[in-house]
């Protein structure tokens, strides 16, 4: 008999393009997820992707066998994915922004795009490389794919990160999953931790004694934003987290879970990408929805997203 662990549409196809730290990264965690039943790997640097593969071969062992078939494969059947990640590009030296990569990765996205178009229609993309919201803002053009179908990850992982700071903060007394806060707008250096309409089970936060100073939230907010460059110091670059953040995100399309994630989209509102809560489902971005935030945190995103429109006019096709 077949085990039970198959979701209703987890027989997809999964592309991960980029196997750098990043790319290797998720390619294992969603092998050890069990997220879908066949992954495909592609690198410019072909003998990287090879040797990859032969290595996740060795730990798929721990999957279900309908859920470990991996390949290293070209560029154009990438394009043929239900998924595809992209996950190709320079990261962060140290003492470099996210923002300083976008020269760089830019011209790297659109080689990509290029080379794996034409891309399925009904394919849903996932940009992770940075400078995420501007990246994932050409990616929509790029491609041609309904912007629902293209997102970044955006501040999933900030947003991670602030909670388990804030769970630290409470001494462990609650899990992340049940701490509704949110960074929104930029993965980046103007990230805006909304503190006004986070909550637990409806008491916010900042009604709670050991976050009730705005001292320690602030310090709680900076640690969040700033701690990519604490990783990159003692390890070079980051890859667990956002391989984990990536692995979640396959899992709720594969099996239309409809979670509420701040991921990279295109608000209409702000006429910008900005990462901001939205549903994702099997089709992909399902809805968006705008947290209420108080003014100080309203002109911090405004802010972002005056900065982010500028670059991205630089870039429209
Ligand atoms: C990080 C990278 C993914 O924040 O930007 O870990």
């Amino acid at each position: 008999m077949k085990p039970n662990t198959v979701g209703p549409n987890t027989a997809n196809k999964v592309a991960i393009i980029g196997t750098g730290i990043v790319g290797a990264s998720v390619a294992f965690a969603c092998l050890m997820r069990g997220v879908a039943s066949e992954y495909l790997l592609y690198d410019l640097d072909e003998s990287l992707a090879w040797g990859h593969t032969l290595d996740l071969e060795d730990s798929a062992f721990i999957s279900s066998a309908e859920l470990r078939a991996i390949q290293r494969t070209n560029a154009q059947e990438c394009g043929q994915a239900d998924i595809i990640v992209i996950a190709a590009g320079y990261r962060q030296g140290p003492g470099e922004t996210r923002d300083m990569l976008l020269t760089r990765n830019e011209n790297i996205l659109k080689d990509v795009i290029h080379c794996i178009s034409p891309i399925k229609s009904s394919a849903i993309v996932i940009m992770a490389t940075n400078p995420v919201n501007i990246l994932t803002d050409l990616a929509q053009r790029l491609t041609g794919l309904p912007r629902s179908q293209v997102f970044g990850s955006g501040t999933y992982l900030d947003t991670i990160r602030l909670r388990t700071a804030i769970k630290k903060a409470l001494q462990g007394e609650v899990e992340e999953s049940s701490i509704q806060a949110y960074v929104l707008g930029d993965h980046g250096d103007k990230q805006v931790a909304i503190w006004s309409s986070a909550t637990i089970a409806g008491t916010t936060l900042t009604s709670f004694e050991e976050l009730e100073h705005m001292i320690t939230r602030e310090k709680i907010a900076h640690a969040t934003a700033t701690k990519i460059y604490e990783i990159i110091e003692h390890k070079g670059a980051s890859s667990y987290g956002i391989a984990a953040v990536v692995t979640e995100l396959i899992l709720a399309i594969t099996m239309n879970k409809r979670t509420v994630i701040p991921l990279t989209v295109y608000s209409e509102r702000y006429d910008a990408c900005l990462s901001l809560p939205s549903v994702l489902g099997v089709r992909g971005i399902e809805r968006i929805f705008y947290p209420a935030m108080n003014p100080k945190e309203q002109a911090l995103l405004e802010d972002y997203v005056m900065c982010n429109r500028v670059i991205c006019a630089k870039y429209r096709i």
